[in-house]
Formats: C-alpha cells, sequence, structure tokens
C-alpha cells in the first residue's frame, strides 16, 4: 500500500469510525460487492438475499459466483425490503443477506442484522448511495459484517468511476485480504482517460449541459467507447466480463483525496434540500419521504413518484431542473429479459409498479427554490 492508498483510506474510516485497515479500495461498488462475496466462501448454489429494487450490477456479481440472487419486494414508504419479507425469502441455503441505502435511506437494520446474526448468516450493506449518513446514529456501512461503497459519478463523493468496502467481521477481513492479491492493477490508459473524463465532466457540466452529456456518457458505456458506469455487454447477460476483477487507479484515489473533504459540506445541503422538498410535496398531499427516514440519512436524490416519467422529464429539463430516472426497472437499468438475472416480476408487484412511476429531484442543487417553483408549476403530475 502507498502513502497516498493510506491517506484515502484514512480519510474513509475517520468518516465511518473504523479502522483504517478494514477499508479496501476497487475499481467500482460491484468489484467490492464481488470481492466480498468470494472472501465469504459463496458459492454455486448459495442464495444472496438482494433487495428487488437494485441496480443490476448487483445480481450480476452474485450470479457471477455462481450463487442464486433472490429478490425480496420493497415496502412503497421506505423502498427497501421489510424484516419480515426478509425472514420469509431465507431458506436453509442463504449465506447472505444485502441490505440497502436506497437514496440513501435505509429502514430495519437493527432487526435485520440481529436475527441474521443469530441464525449465521452474513450481513452486507449496499451503502453505494449512503456514505456519510447515519442509521439509528451510526454511520451508514457499519451496521453489518461488512460494507460496499461506490465512488461512480452522481454518488455521495466521486472518483469517476470507484468504490471500496469496510469490512467489519475479523474472519472476513483476513480472507478479503487474500481474495485482493489477485486483482488486477489498472493500466496507465486507464488512469489517463479517466483523469480526462473528470476534468471534462467538471469543466462541462451544467444544469444547461446535463441530458445532452448524461445520454451521450450513457450511448458510449454502452458502445464500450469510453470507461463506463456499466458496459453494454454487463447490461445484456450476467457474465463476468474480462478484466472486471480491478483494484482502484491512482487517479481514483487522487481524485478521492482531493474530494472527500468537501463532503460534509454537500451533506447538509442534500438534508437541507431533502427536508424543504418533503414539507412542500407532503403540505399538497403528494408521495414523500416519510420523517422518519429523514434523520441524519444521505439524501443522495430525493424519490419523488409521477404520473408520466417521460412528460415529467421533459418538463424537467425545460425548467432546467436536473431529474433522474432511476430506478427504470427492479434491476435498473435493464429494462427487459429479466429471466436471465433470475428475476420474476411477478415475486415483486411493489417495486415493478414503483420502477413505472419513480424520478428523483437533485437533492445538492444550490437553488432548492427553482425545484420547488417547478414541483408547484406541475403539481398535476406528482402522484
Ligand atoms: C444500488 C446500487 N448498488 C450497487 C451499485 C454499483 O456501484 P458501482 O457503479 O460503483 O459499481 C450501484 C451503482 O450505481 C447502485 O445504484
Amino acid at each position: 500500500m502507498n502513502n497516498k492508498q493510506k491517506k484515502f483510506k484514512e480519510q474513509i474510516s475517520s468518516i465511518l469510525g473504523t479502522d483504517a485497515e478494514c477499508i479496501h479500495l476497487y475499481w467500482k461498488g460491484r468489484v467490492a460487492l464481488y470481492a466480498l462475496l468470494k472472501a465469504a466462501g459463496i458459492k454455486n448454489g448459495d442464495e444472496v438475499i438482494i433487495p428487488g429494487f437494485t441496480c443490476v450490477v448487483v445480481p450480476n456479481a452474485v450470479i457471477y459466483t455462481g450463487a442464486i440472487p433472490v429478490y425480496v419486494d420493497i415496502q412503497r414508504t421506505t423502498l427497501n425490503p421489510s424484516f419480515e419479507d426478509i425472514r420469509a425469502a431465507v431458506t436453509p441455503k442463504t449465506r447472505v443477506i444485502i441490505l440497502q441505502n436506497t437514496f440513501g435511506l435505509s429502514s430495519g437494520l437493527e432487526f435485520i442484522t440481529t436475527w441474521a446474526k443469530s441464525n449465521g448468516i452474513l450481513t452486507f450493506e449496499d451503502c453505494t448511495h449512503g456514505f456519510g449518513g447515519f442509521y439509528q446514529g451510526k454511520p451508514n456501512g457499519t451496521f453489518c459484517d461488512a460494507a460496499f461503497f461506490s465512488t461512480q459519478w452522481n454518488k455521495p463523493f466521486s472518483t469517476g468511476i470507484g468504490g471500496f468496502s469496510a469490512v467489519l467481521n475479523d474472519e472476513l477481513q483476513a480472507r478479503l485480504t487474500e481474495t485482493d492479491k489477485s486483482l488486477i492493477q489498472p493500466g496507465r490508459f486507464e488512469n489517463i482517460l479517466l483523469f480526462l473524463l473528470i476534468k471534462s465532466r467538471k469543466y462541462l457540466l451544467s444544469p444547461g449541459t446535463y441530458y445532452f452529456l448524461r445520454n451521450f456518457y450513457r450511448l458510449l458505456s454502452k458502445l464500450n467507447l469510453t470507461i463506463g458506469s456499466s458496459s453494454g455487454a454487463e447490461l445484456k447477460d450476467p457474465v463476468i466480463p474480462d478484466s472486471y476483477f480491478k483494484a482502484m487507479s491512482k487517479t481514483q484515489v487522487n481524485e478521492g483525496i482531493h474530494e472527500i473533504p468537501l463532503l460534509a459540506d454537500v451533506l447538509a445541503l442534500r438534508k437541507k434540500n431533502a427536508g424543504l422538498f418533503t414539507q412542500i410535496l407532503a403540505q399538497h398531499g403528494k408521495y414523500h419521504v416519510i420523517p422518519e427516514l429523514h434523520r441524519n440519512h444521505c439524501f443522495l436524490k430525493y424519490p419523488v413518484l409521477v404520473s408520466d416519467k417521460k412528460k415529467f422529464e421533459e418538463s424537467a429539463r425545460r425548467q432546467g431542473i436536473e431529474s433522474g430516472d432511476w430506478f427504470v426497472s427492479p434491476i435498473h437499468p435493464v429494462e427487459k429479459d429479466f429471466e436471465k438475472w433470475l428475476l420474476s416480476s411477478i415475486k415483486i408487484p411493489v417495486a415493478s409498479d414503483i420502477s413505472r412511476y419513480i424520478m428523483n429531484l437533485p437533492a445538492d442543487t444550490r437553488h432548492p427554490e427553482r425545484v420547488i417553483d417547478f414541483i408547484e408549476k406541475n403539481l398535476d403530475m406528482f402522484l
């Protein structure tokens, strides 16, 4: 480990309140999850419980190990599965339960983790949306045996793409250190390209260019013409891509060291804006994040339900509001052939339904009054 990696790990662990040694750095958050599953000895035929409202790269990582992802439906209010539904999905083959900070929000962690521990099942926290937030007074990522995080473009803080894990289970920590020995090191070209992408984003991204750049980047990623969030192949079939198991690059570490000190301000802004959006939506009887979920959460994005997602995005674009379209399906952004991911949408009716109506508002905006104005002018679109 070089000095920069050590510094970055110390910065992360000081926010989590853990030892720096339990932090492991990767090319992407999904690689951190895959490494944890491998270190836990997950293999053919094992079952891993995941929320039926996630990013496709989560079931991908499970399937790459030979295990079976078992999807559990979500609750409309929390956008996460309930303890009862998770418990009902457990079988003698269940080895891991993955609990997610959806948009930064978690629920029921204390019940699920206690119950899983007493039943010999590992728990991993998917904190890809939740770094820096808290749940019941404890930092996100410190409830389970391990947690994985993302530092991809629009995550709590960004290193372009990237991810890390925090391991709180000693046995898993020892095994993960071994697993990490087979990580591939990113090449010079990847370091340079990522550096250029990060710089271009900083200079080019604005409310006026947001939709164009987002769609252009998604297209280039799909065609494998840039370092993408997900390659076309990952969204087509759950087959492990070449060079998947990759370490974090120098570019990412340098960017992380620079970005992480800025996190506290953005988190405070997100929390404040989320409070304002809840107030206005609740006032008009619209779907909003319930007050119990507000305390110290991270609020990566503010989820709303709308009658017509396309029309909503068009209106937002016209009014210069950077809306987002997560999740277009229970395994975002895949929209068909769910059976390839061993998913039957019939078994997750709430997540399937919510996917048809969910959009999000920018929680980190410096101009919340413009978002509030947008909400007020388009009230009929909000459910
Ligand atoms: C819920 C969830 N889990 C996992 C991931 C994977 O993170 P990464 O893109 O860093 O691999 C994402 C990515 O956006 C996500 O939204």
